[in-house]
């Protein structure tokens, strides 16, 4: 067998154990599975990748390869050793950026060093494959960094509104398909340079035009995106494995982008073309009224005494890693007889995920932990609503006010219950920047402080009372 069947051969293999991590990592159970299948079609690509590369390099090439994966292989292992939970979708963001660098780069490369014995139809084939690469990258790139930039909070999360924003984005998909033809026709450095500008700039104003709320979508449609500049490479490199795994990647981003969109009641073609995030009239300034304070001792009393309680935990559980205590509450309170639920929002934390993997990392029985749509018909006969560093994902603004920048996001209703208690440590508005008038409702109330702290206050709270014979239990509302 020669080296080059034996390289397609493992491309085979490794494209395979691709699709069983993708099947693995749709379920939880199965999810650790899926990161080793993965890591394994990694090993096998890499290792029938630089097989290949073998045959025409000289062993100085062969070494330079050995340093460039170990020092990458270093890199990518320290990140996942010191990344916090919470960090995770910056990590990603600026990882997306990395493809996006390196597919621009590939079809530089691909312009610089054209085969000899391309002519024709399949030299105008290549050279549009250089543009299109060169294009997809480059929005990949600087779009994933003004998401990293975003996520991370280094700048502001709220939405740019240039003047005419959209024919700005259109007019740079129009130039780029006059382009693309005038460089099929006649290549030239000076179209290339063209491509490569108006692309970093597109990337850069469609994430910068998307409001704090709407970034999750957009961290998936990155994710699609550096598909298919992977994707645009393989074609390029004619790298079958390459355009397979940018394949899948480009499609189950998008897959789950429009999962996600569908759950933040967004349009799907809107989010491609950089469209919502439009500004509120000031929502976040609107007079609210006095909020109400409660204490981690009278937290607990209220609790003693409800016959059922959901908990509806965001990004704030993560920051504080409250997931442990909020998981030994749930479990003392079901053992007096309360009924006591998780909600969880779609986008709630950073991940999409995210709180499923804390719950579980707690051991909190799945039973008890339900989807939104499971559990919106139920707060309204709930004693307690327990929001432990949720905002956004509470916020009724988005079901009462047409104006609010998260207008029309579904929400959890929490509000219909009868006591809400929100546990965060300021007034501070949530990821979107909108304040959140269910502070100010009637009947809720503030816990401040750490989330953790707090819950571990309300488990010494609850040992401190009287254990309520079960039958005594009454319900606060
Ligand atoms: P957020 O709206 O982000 O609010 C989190 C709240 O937690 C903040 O108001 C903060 O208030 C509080 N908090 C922070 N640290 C805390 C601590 N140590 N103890 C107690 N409270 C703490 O949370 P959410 O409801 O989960 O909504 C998620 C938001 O992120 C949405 O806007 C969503 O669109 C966006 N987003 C989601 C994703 C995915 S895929 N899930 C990805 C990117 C963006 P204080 O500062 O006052 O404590």
């Amino acid at each position: 067998m020669t080296t080059d069947t034996a390289a397609q051969a493992a491309y085979v293999v490794a494209a395979l154990l691709f699709i069983l991590s993708l099947a693995g990592l749709s379920q939880h159970k199965t999810s650790r599975s899926g990161v080793v299948w993965g890591i394994a079609g990694m090993v096998v690509a890499l290792a029938a990748t630089v097989g290949l590369a073998s045959r025409s390099i000289t062993a100085s090439g062969l070494v330079l390869i050995a340093v460039a994966t170990a020092f990458g292989a270093g890199i990518g292992l320290w990140r996942a050793r010191v990344v916090e939970m919470t960090g995770m979708p910056e990590l990603i963001a600026i990882m997306h950026s990395l493809v996006g660098l390196a597919a621009a780069f590939v079809g530089w490369n691909g312009y610089l060093d054209v085969d000899a014995e391309l002519s024709g139809s399949l030299l105008g084939i290549h050279h549009a494959e250089v543009f299109i690469g060169v294009f997809i990258g480059a929005v990949t790139f600087t779009g994933s960094v003004v998401a990293y930039l975003k996520l991370s909070a280094r700048i502001n999360s709220r939405p740019l509104t240039l003047p005419g924003k959209h024919i700005l984005n259109i007019g740079a998909l129009v130039a780029f398909v006059g382009l693309t033809v005038a460089f099929v026709a006649r290549p030239g450095l000076g179209l290339l340079i063209a491509v490569t500008v108006i692309a970093l700039a597109l990337g850069a104003h469609l994430v910068a035009s998307i409001g704090g709320g709407d970034m999750p979508v957009v961290v998936s449609m990155l994710n699609s995106y550096s598909g298919w500049a992977a994707a645009a490479s393989g074609f390029l490199l004619a790298n079958n494995l390459l355009i397979v795994t940018g394949a899948l990647v480009g499609s189950s981003g998008a897959y789950l982008s429009y999962i996600m969109c569908k759950a933040m009641n967004r349009s799907f073609l809107s989010v491609i073309a950089g469209g919502f995030g439009t500004p509120a009239a000031a929502a976040e300034d609107d007079e609210h009224g006095e909020h109400r304070e409660i204490n981690a001792e009278e937290t607990a009393e209220l609790l003693r005494d409800a016959t059922s309680v959901i908990i509806t935990p965001g990004y704030g559980m993560a920051v504080a890693q409250a997931q442990y205590p909020v998981a030994e509450l749930a479990r003392k309170l079901r053992e007096r007889g309360v009924e006591v639920r998780f909600g969880i929002h779609p986008v709630a934390g950073r991940l999409p995920g995210h709180m499923n993997v804390l719950l579980a990392e707690a051991n909190v029985p799945y039973d008890i932990v339900l989807e939104m749509d499971e559990i919106n018909d139920d707060f309204a006969a709930t004693s307690v609503v327990l929001v432990i560093g949720a905002n956004d994902t509470v916020n009724p603004a988005a079901t009462d006010n047409p104006t609010s920048p998260i207008a029309g996001m579904p929400v959890l209703h929490v509000w219909e219950a009868a006591n809400v208690i929100v546990f965060k440590r300021s007034m501070a508005a949530g990821y979107a920047g909108v304040q959140n008038p269910l502070f100010f409702r009637e009947n809720t109330q503030m816990l401040f402080g750490d989330a953790k702290q707090r819950v571990e206050d309300i488990l010494r709270g609850l040992d401190s009372l009287d254990a309520p014979v079960p039958e005594m239990a009454g319900t606060s509302r």
